[in-house]
């Protein structure tokens, strides 16, 4: 018998919109599969593209130096691209401003 991969849930506000995030790739990935559009371009962590918030929650990275400085991280700043999920979340669309 196989444990099927861990999943979370995450809400993206303000519209509220909700789909389960597998925990083995990455929050971009979800997004798409969810149908959810986030903006990208490398797909690796460096262009900052994909920059959005989480409000809630916590990730952590498929690479060792994601673009993003301590202070970022600190704030709250993610990149989807290379976050993988840890807890349940909740994201602050990008596009929303
Ligand atoms: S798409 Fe380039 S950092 Fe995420």
């Amino acid at each position: 018998m196989t444990t099927p991969p861990h999943r979370y849930q995450v809400v993206v506000l303000p519209g509220g919109q909700s789909f389960e995030a597998q925990a083995e790739q990455s929050l971009l990935k979800s997004l798409d599969e969810a149908g959810i559009y986030w903006p990208r371009s490398c797909r690796n962590g460096t262009c900052r593209t994909c920059l959005g918030k989480l409000l809630e929650g916590q990730v952590r990275y498929e690479v060792d130096w994601p673009g993003l400085s301590a202070e970022e991280k600190q704030a709250g700043c993610i990149l989807p691209c290379v976050a993988r999920p840890l807890s349940n979340l909740v994201l602050l669309d990008p596009l929303a401003d």
